[in-house]
């Protein structure tokens, strides 16, 4: 069960700015989900979406990221993370653990950490899979044998970079912008230096205007740094 990407999937033609926009009109939200979100973030969707089926997509993003997850997990980018991990991920800052949940649901060892239980600021209040009340770096430390991953850094916030900096394994997973909206330099320098891309990352659907990717990540190993 992956509602989110359902929704997403079934939303498609009416995202963005289609040169011949779709006739008809997108299917309801699921009743589950309307009665879980911010009533007064519903409120706007649905008085958009009485203007028009794109209106309401304009802000469909904002419920669903706060309700499931910041980037949309796709079958195949499931796949590609659970196949690269080896299986066992530890997820930091993990929001309410909808990737986590679904990464389990594939055979994955999963351990998801986040510094404030939700709701947070970036969060509402639905939780899809137990989160350890756990600072990044904290738990990158302590997990050398799990594959790091990290979805959605916070934007100007050390704790991508201080989790990269406290983890001593060999795999990571990234996922959101690659800079943008997401991290700080000083995560991109060090992923960009110490580690080495695998290109075969599968591609993740994105929302109107965002730049999501999928990356996976092997420490490199040099003569001076061996393991
Ligand atoms: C933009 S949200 C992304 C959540 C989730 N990874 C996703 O993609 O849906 C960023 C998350 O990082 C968490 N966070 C912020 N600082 C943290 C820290 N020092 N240690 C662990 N988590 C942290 C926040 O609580 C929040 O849940």
């Amino acid at each position: 069960m992956n509602p989110y990407f359902e929704i997403f999937q079934a939303w498609q033609p009416w995202l963005g700015f289609p040169r011949t926009p779709p006739t008809g009109t997108p299917p309801a939200l699921p009743d589950e989900l309307r009665a879980a979100v911010d009533p007064d973030m519903l409120d706007v969707f649905d008085q958009m979406s009485a203007l028009s089926p794109r209106m309401g997509g304009m802000t469909l993003r904002d419920l669903l990221v706060r309700h499931y997850a910041w980037s949309i997990p796709s079958p195949e980018a499931l796949s590609a993370a659970a196949h690269f991990s080896g299986g066992r991920i530890l997820d930091v800052g993990a929001g309410n653990g909808y990737w986590a949940s679904l990464l389990a649901d594939l055979g994955v060892d999963v351990l998801a950490t986040d510094l404030h239980p939700v709701p947070n600021g970036y969060m509402g209040a639905a939780q899809h899979y137990p989160v350890q009340v756990m600072d990044a770096a904290e738990a990158a430390a302590a997990h050398p044998d799990r594959t790091l991953m990290m979805s959605w850094p916070p934007l100007d916030d050390p704790m991508g970079a201080r989790a990269l900096e406290a983890y001593r394994g060999d795999r990571v997973i990234y996922l959101g912008e690659w800079g943008g909206a997401c991290g700080t330099p000083a995560l991109f320098r060090a992923l960009n230096t110490e580690w080495e891309h695998v290109p075969s990352a599968a591609a993740i659907p994105r929302w109107t205007g965002m730049n999501d990717r999928l990356v996976l990540l092997n420490r490199k190993r040099t003569p001076d740094k061996p393991r």
